[in-house]
């Protein structure tokens, strides 16, 4: 694998440059030395993550070989999803359920990556665990972050863990869920602390949301589940609704709803 300070389009967890009025230029590789414990805490060193901004590249081992985030995802969607540590039993869980959904990222051309803070050897003894409990064969591949490289890079951590990390030791990782767009760019950030199992049933609506928003141009009602009526963003007219929507509803001048049938089933 090429070392990170040779690959420049990639993050490379180095100090950053701001030209004057200009984005943030990140141009030297990481250095251990230079932050205590070697990770990345300043606010220098983390990028912002918003929805809409380009999900930061980075290069990783991981369960599957050594990856490019960027292209791995390559033109598809991507979830990203953390763990806090392997042969932890929320964590175990949660695979095991992500495993089991394959058919159904796949159908909706999403690619899956999970990350944990352990490295492979203990990936791929902890991926047998889960394939047993949950009678599944998970087939995605898991980041190797026992640095917490990526974690850093992604704040994916715990802020006690921030303040304690003298005493505590490694941070654990919190179970962050990134939904990233085929233009790389994030879509949706979920936060979850160790303690709370994550709902694959919400990650995959939201995708749903997204995707169906993407392709008809209509926003998406509290607790939507496809099928459901959706609703015409303000900035169509209702006439230019009329026109563009079979049975527009008018609850409100500004709440107008449409079929949600939009011929988007997968
Ligand atoms: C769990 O997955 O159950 C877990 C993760 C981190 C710390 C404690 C428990």
């Amino acid at each position: 694998m090429a070392s990170y300070a040779s690959r420049s389009f990639v993050h490379s967890f180095g100090p950053t440059f701001r030209a004057r009025g200009g984005p943030s230029l990140r141009t030297k590789p990481f250095s251990l030395a230079r932050y205590t414990r070697g990770y990345a805490t300043s606010a220098a060193e983390q990028p912002r993550l918003r929805l809409g901004s380009t999900a930061p590249n980075f290069l990783a081992k991981t369960t599957h070989g050594d990856i490019d985030f960027h292209k791995f995802i390559d033109n598809s969607w991507a979830i990203l999803f953390s763990h806090p540590a392997d042969f932890t039993p929320v964590c175990t869980t949660e695979l095991g359920a992500f495993a089991k959904l394959k058919d159904e990222f796949e159908k909706r051309g999403v690619k899956m990556i999970g990350l944990s803070a352990n490295g492979l050897n203990s990936h791929d003894e902890w991926i047998k665990d889960i394939n047993e409990i949950s009678k599944t064969n998970l087939q995605f591949p898991i980041i190797a972050d026992s640095d917490r490289k990526v974690a850093f890079l992604y704040d994916m951590v715990d802020q006690q863990d921030l303040d304690n990390i003298d005493e505590k030791g490694v941070a654990y990782t919190i179970r962050s869920v990134f939904i990233i767009d085929p233009a790389k760019k994030i879509r949706l950030i979920m936060l979850y602390p160790a303690s709370t199992g994550r709902n694959t049933a919400e990650v995959l609506r939201v995708i749903d949301a997204l995707q169906l928003g993407d392709k008809k141009g209509v926003t998406t009602p509290i607790n939507w589940e496809m099928g459901d009526d959706v609703i015409v963003p303000p900035s169509v007219s209702t006439e230019d609704a009329k026109k563009k929507f079979a049975d527009v509803k008018e609850v409100r001048p500004y709440l107008r709803f449409t079929t949600g049938n939009l011929n988007n089933s997968h």
